[in-house]
């Protein structure tokens, strides 16, 4: 398989190709993603959540991220790895912006870089595309601004949130992005935002008209169960399996059931003789 580039993602927009992303946070899952033929594995900073076990995002460090970016490119052979940019990794200033977006770049081989927001981000993003890094864009449902929003909250469904969502994604494209996601918004503006631009849209909660999908990957394997949005389709339920694997090995380490014999290694009679 061949390496997916910010090229592919275009070409695939123009080719009619829907597009592939999963979030990935570690090394050996990353590596089943990338053989199972994913396009591009997103570090997201909802590893803040699956991860490290916090409410929202925000608590995420930019060392968190790194450390997270680098193992998931350790794995992957095929997929393009982006990396999320946290909160405040990039408000301060277009300096501070380039420099953490070149962090990320360099620290961890990521292929690209991802920030929430609109027209509050242009100028950051501008500059760290002239730093030649490739920006995702991320609108809708910002999780970082979740206490601006009052909550985790579908957007877009006024009129005047819904034109500015689309004057943001007409922004992010001007400003150089190669792909925005789309977050919790209808579909039908989805898909007028998708209809508008030239870039690839990635949905998440943003229906069917959008240019590829991304899910979190706890989410869609059943292994995340504080909260399950509306958008997520269940593709296996390894809470139980793991859950009840556990069991048997707990029964089974009680019982003296296990380790058997073939799970153990043999030292020569002679050796052990002296042992005693
Ligand atoms: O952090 C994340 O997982 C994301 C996706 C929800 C798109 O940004």
């Amino acid at each position: 398989m061949s390496k997916i580039t910010v090229g592919t993602f275009l070409e695939k927009k123009a080719a009619k190709e829907k597009i592939t992303m999963l979030t990935a946070y570690d090394y050996s899952t990353a590596k089943l993603l990338d053989k199972a033929g994913v396009d591009s594995l997103l570090v997201g900073d909802s590893l803040g959540m699956t991860m490290l076990g916090y409410e929202d995002t925000l608590s995420v460090t930019l060392e968190d991220m790194i450390h997270h970016a680098k193992a998931v490119k350790r794995a992957a052979t095929h997929a393009m790895v982006v990396c999320d940019m946290p909160f405040m990794s990039y408000h301060i200033s277009v300096e501070d912006a380039v420099r953490n977006a070149g962090r990320i770049i360099k620290e961890t081989g990521s292929q690209a870089v991802k920030l929430e927001g609109g027209a509050a981000v242009k100028d950051k993003i501008e500059a760290i595309v002239a730093a030649q890094i490739p920006v995702m864009g991320h609108i809708g449902l910002t999780p970082q601004s979740v206490n601006a929003f009052g909550g985790f909250k579908v957007q877009g469904k006024s009129e005047a949130q819904a034109k500015q969502l689309i004057e943001d994604a007409k922004m992010l494209e001007a400003a150089g992005c190669f792909s925005i996601v789309l977050e919790c918004i209808p579909e039908k503006l989805a898909t007028v935002i998708s209809e508008s631009i030239q870039i690839p849209t990635i949905g998440i909660g943003a229906g069917a008209g959008c240019d590829g999908q991304v899910l979190v990957i706890q989410d869609m394997l059943g292994m995340y169960d504080n909260f399950t949005p509306k958008f997520v389709k269940d593709y296996a339920s390894l809470n139980e399996h793991i859950v009840e694997a556990v069991k048997v090995y707990c029964e089974e380490v009680r019982s003296g059931a296990f380790p058997e014999l073939k799970h153990t290694f043999k030292i020569d009679e002679e050796i052990l003789k002296k042992l005693y």
